[in-house]
């Protein structure tokens, strides 16, 4: 199982990374460039140092305005709360998390810098994309459906909904939506809690959560998940508004 997910993913991820190399490239001289422009005085030739300066840096992969893209693999990020997304920005930074294009233009930010591209998309709230239509079976789906909205306590596995949110919207400060998102975006992240390329502040409760479940299941979450049409109200509700039912070291900030 460890042999065919690991290679597979580092394969997609050099696929995904060789054609971008002169986009980056590109992308990573504009950040430099407003990185370095001086706060007053600018000249015609450094540009000022804007959010809208910061950010086109970005917007290869993840959208003018963090809508996402059409590569299945690059996230939105528009709309997610805005303590998830710094805690993203400072994972990639300090290599709790893995993707190298990531890693690179992150590596020598602020922190506070990162907090302030966070909270720009954070603010932004574009329409989610049309779901994808599901490529598995029935069976899957309602498999998937299952351990989303109700676990199974058999194996121990908790609804995502208990933490997730009964809409699936995520919560304030820390916990994402989960809709919008992609299947193999999905299966890339469960996969990479269950293999340790990716994981959160201790006690890191999705490492928990993702250890228990089989590749089948993954797939059948992402299916279900990527299959569900957009909530009404996408915003996640504020801190407290429900008990998760185990803590997560990422909400205590
Ligand atoms: C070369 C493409 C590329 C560029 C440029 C890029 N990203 Fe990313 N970003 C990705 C990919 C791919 C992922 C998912 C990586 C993974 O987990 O495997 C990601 C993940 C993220 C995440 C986590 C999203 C989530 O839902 O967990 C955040 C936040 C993020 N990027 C912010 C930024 C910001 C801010 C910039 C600009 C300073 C940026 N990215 C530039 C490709 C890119
Ligand atoms: C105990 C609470 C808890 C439970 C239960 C839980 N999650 Fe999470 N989940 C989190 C937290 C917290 C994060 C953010 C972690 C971080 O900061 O990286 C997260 C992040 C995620 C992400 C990353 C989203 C993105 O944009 O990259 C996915 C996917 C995910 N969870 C799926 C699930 C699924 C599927 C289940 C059910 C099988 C589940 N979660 C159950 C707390 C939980």
């Amino acid at each position: 199982m460890h042999d065919r997910i690991l290679p597979s993913r580092e394969a997609e991820q050099r696929r995904r990374v060789a054609p971008l190399r002169i986009s980056l490239g590109a992308a990573v001289t504009a950040l430099a460039l407003s990185t370095l422009a001086p706060a007053r005085g600018e000249t015609p030739e450094s540009p000022p140092d804007t959010m809208a300066e910061r950010v086109r840096a970005c917007a290869p992969c993840h959208g003018a305005v963090g809508e996402g893209t059409k590569d299945p693999y690059f996230p939105r990020l528009a709309g997610k709360p805005a303590g998830y997304l710094h805690n993203q920005l400072l994972a990639f930074r300090n290599g709790r998390r893995h993707y190298p294009p990531m890693n690179y233009l992150l590596e020598f930010l602020p922190e506070a810098y990162l907090k302030e591209m966070a909270d720009h998309f954070a603010g932004l709230n574009p329409p989610l994309p049309p779901p994808s239509p599901p490529t598995v079976g029935d069976d899957i789906l309602a498999h998937g459906r299952t351990l989303v909205t109700q676990g199974d306590a058999s194996r121990n596995i908790p609804a995502c909904t208990s933490c997730h949110g009964s809409t699936l919207t995520g919560m304030e400060p820390g916990i994402p939506g989960l809709l919008g998102l992609r299947p193999s975006y999905i299966s890339a992240q469960l996969g990479g809690w269950r293999y340790g390329t990716r994981t959160a502040l201790a006690p890191d409760c999705m490492q928990a959560v993702a250890a228990r479940l089989t590749e089948g299941d993954v797939t059948a979450i992402a299916a279900w998940l990527s299959s569900r049409p957009a909530p009404a109200e996408r915003r996640p509700p504020p801190r407290g508004s429900y008990a998760l039912p185990f803590a997560c070291g990422s909400q205590a900030h």
